[in-house]
């Protein structure tokens, strides 16, 4: 309580330096000062459409169109967007051996562009497509133009999770074998609010931290909270490391 933000970004720095493995979960937060915007924020994706209606199983199945519609601006806000400087970060102390690997819920894909190698996808990535009913890989340019599968006619979709689907089971599994071992777990820029992926930082023996433009009420058992930009605050956090 009433710890100054000076000293908040001192603890972390010592608790970096110190950690032997350290893992980073990243949300929507992440990539908002990318001008991508979030899920549940008031300019939140989920303010304007209401997810059962385009994230869902039963969206794609029975209602193609607005699904189809709904990816395709989700896949053109990416357009102009690229990482931002905490992106380039994580992936710099990846380098340097301060993190050992970044488990994201972002499907945006920025963390490998900013140069991260150790990235686990939790909810998959909208820029690669599958067909829904076979499987099979099609172009991101075969979506954006209302194509079907060329080998069975089938709907095509992006490899991102929807409500009601598993994640990706290997990565999920990697998450978890990490986390486990973690001497410290860095949260940043996420609700905490989505299944399975918020039981993560209950799951480690670890130090947590949780960075994030506010800390709601019912977040309370990280070890460190941070208020801030995730950019921001990485940026602070960055200078005067000493690796
Ligand atoms: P949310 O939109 O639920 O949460 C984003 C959090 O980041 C909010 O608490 C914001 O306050 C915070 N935030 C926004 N900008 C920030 C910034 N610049 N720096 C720090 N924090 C910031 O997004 P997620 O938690 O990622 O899943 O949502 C989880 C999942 O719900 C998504 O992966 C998506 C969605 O439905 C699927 O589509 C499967």
């Amino acid at each position: 309580m009433g710890m100054n933000q000076r000293h908040r970004y001192d603890i972390l720095k010592e608790w970096l330096n110190h950690s032997k493995k350290t893992v980073v979960l990243t949300g929507a937060g992440m990539s908002t000062e990318s001008g991508i915007p979030d899920f549940r924020s008031q300019s939140g994706w989920w303010k304007q459409i209401d997810p059962r209606t385009v994230a869902t199983v039963e969206a794609l199945e029975q209602n193609y169109s607005l699904f189809h519609a709904f990816y395709t601006r989700r896949i053109q806000a990416l357009e102009n967007c690229m990482p931002h400087e905490g992106h380039r970060i994580l992936a710099d102390w990846e380098r340097k051996g301060l993190i050992d690997c970044v488990a994201t819920q972002n499907v945006d894909g920025f963390h490998r562009v900013a140069g991260s190698k150790n990235v686990e996808e939790l909810h998959g990535s909208i820029q690669t497509i599958r067909c829904q009913a076979c499987g099979q890989s099609e172009s991101l340019e075969s979506f954006l133009n209302k194509e079907s599968c060329t080998h069975c006619g089938g709907k095509l979709r992006p490899n991102v999770v929807l409500f009601g689907e598993v994640l990706p089971q290997d990565s999920w599994q990697h998450t978890i074998h990490h986390i486990q071992e973690a001497e410290l777990v860095l949260v940043i820029g996420t609700s905490l609010e989505v299944y399975p992926v918020n039981q993560l930082p209950t799951m480690t023996k670890g130090k947590t931290v949780y960075i994030n433009l506010e800390i709601p009420a019912n977040v309370n058992y990280f070890d460190l909270t941070i208020e801030g930009k995730a950019k921001e605050v990485l940026q602070q956090v960055n200078e005067g490391l000493d690796v």
